[in-house]
């Protein structure tokens, strides 16, 4: 984008749509059930409900503001209003390396599930859990890894963003209703009331555990795609007259509707089938088929949900990639297609080193065996760069710019009411940063 004029989104919906874009992916629907398969279900519901609401609209709107008010990308927001505060840009961009790392390599599985929905997935009678395993094990996951990033890369290489604009005026709309179809499919199936215990009977000693808020809270940053600059390179392209309080708003509210209705279709399955909810990261992948195993075009419903899985995912990576191609083009003087093309070569690298290095870490608390880059990758930012990334926004935004900052991004220079900035001011200034901190220092151990 740094080679071309400063464009601008056209109008207040397709702001919401390229942010909400950014947002909703595979953090909402492969991420979310994953987590809250692990954490308690209902109790993990929850408390991420508190997140989105308590920590994930203020950031937001930080990020928003700043970007707005620069115009410019992560790293050169931050250092154009004060210069030591460029480091929060940069967190932002290990953050984007860290996510191309293994984002891709989850965003392959649904690609090589959309063509195998026509393929051996349904065909073969094999169980679904083995037929993931046989899939990781073989070449094909790196293959598609890749292919995944080519696509991204091809895209931001010929700029044809505003073709994905286009296209996620469709896409996201549809991706809801599969959903709603899909989850009253579901409510049929046999032993569903137990799923939905589990996602919506909240058992409260869960909820409160440190251990739970610190998930969710991650949970909710990456969910948004928040807390690394993302939202700051993508407001810079809003316009004078957005509001940025009803698009932050929305957007959260748009990908928290994707999220809980994810929920309410993979649950209920995970109950009939007989799978446990906390398998890890490929609980959707062998759930989602048992539903569309037994409906009437099973290969065609399959296909489309996860080309639309697809989709949403393309208009994550293409947010992320952005984020790193925009810093090497702009702070080390590539040209733009030599950013693309550093990016995209990082992200294979990572990635391979994700599938296939294995080791196991114990240090400051954090305790993993048979660790991949893949698990570390995800922890290091959902749990910590991001938070972080966020606790410092709130700082910058609250504490360190005047009171006005805030206020005249709000309410546009006076045009609008903004009746939410005092709550919003406050929740900036001492809630959000007050309980990130909480929780790192619950969690961490670091006192
Ligand atoms: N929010 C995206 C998702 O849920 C992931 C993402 C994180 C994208 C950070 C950009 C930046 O899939």
């Amino acid at each position: 984008m740094s080679e071309q004029p400063r464009a601008s989104f056209g109008g207040k919906l397709s702001a919401i749509l390229v942010a909400a874009g950014s947002a909703i992916g595979l953090g909402s629907i492969w991420r979310f059930p994953y987590m809250a398969g692990e954490n308690g279900g209902a109790a993990f519901l929850l408390v991420y409900l508190l997140c989105v609401f308590v920590v994930g609209i203020p950031v937001m709107l930080g990020e928003f503001a700043v970007g707005r008010a620069t115009k410019l990308n992560a790293v050169g927001g931050f250092r154009s209003l004060s210069r030591p505060w460029r480091w929060l840009g940069y967190n932002g961009v290990l953050g984007a390396l860290l996510i191309s790392g293994y984002y891709y390599i989850v965003a392959g599985w649904s690609l090589e599930y959309m063509v195998s929905s026509f393929g051996n997935l349904y065909s073969s009678g094999a169980p679904f859990s083995e037929q993931f395993a046989a899939f990781q094990a073989s070449p094909r996951q790196a293959i598609y890894t890749v292919i995944f990033i080519l696509l991204t890369h091809l895209i931001i290489i010929r700029g044809v963003e505003k073709g994905i604009e286009k296209a996620s005026k469709v896409m996201m709309p549809a991706l809801l209703v599969i959903l709603v179809i899909m989850a009253v499919r579901v409510a049929f199936m046999p032993g569903a009331a137990e799923g939905y215990r589990f996602f919506l009977n909240p058992d409260f000693k869960v909820a409160f555990s440190p251990n739970t808020i610190f998930t969710a809270i991650g949970q909710a940053f990456f969910s948004l795609s928040v807390g690394m600059g993302c939202m700051v390179t993508y407001a810079s392209y809003f316009k004078k007259d957005n509001n940025l309080t009803g698009t932050s708003m929305s957007v959260a509210l748009l990908t928290l509707m994707v999220a809980v209705l994810a929920g309410l279709v993979i649950f209920p399955a995970v109950f009939s089938a007989g799978l446990e909810p906390a398998e890890g990261a490929s609980l959707i992948f062998n759930t989602l088929p048992e539903i569309f195993k037994d409906m009437p075009f099973a290969a065609v419903w399959s296909a489309a949900f996860f080309l639309l899985l697809t989709l949403a995912s393309l208009t994550s990576t293409i947010s992320f990639h952005e984020v790193l191609t925009a810093y090497f083009a702009e702070e080390h003087k590539l040209s733009r297609k030599w950013a693309t093309r550093l990016t995209s070569a990082l992200s294979i690298a990572l990635c391979m080193l994700s599938l296939y290095w294995v080791f196991d870490i114990d240090f400051a608390g954090i305790k993993m065996e048979n660790a991949s880059c893949f698990d570390l990758f995800d922890y290091v930012t959902a749990n910590i760069l991001m938070p972080l990334g966020g606790l410092l926004t709130c700082i910058f935004v609250a504490w360190r710019m005047k009171p006005e900052f805030l206020r005249d991004e709000m309410t546009n220079y006076g045009k609008l009411k903004g009746r939410a900035y005092p709550l919003l001011r406050f929740a900036l200034r001492f809630v959000t940063p007050l309980l990130i901190i909480y929780i790192f220092i619950k969690n961490l151990g670091l006192f």
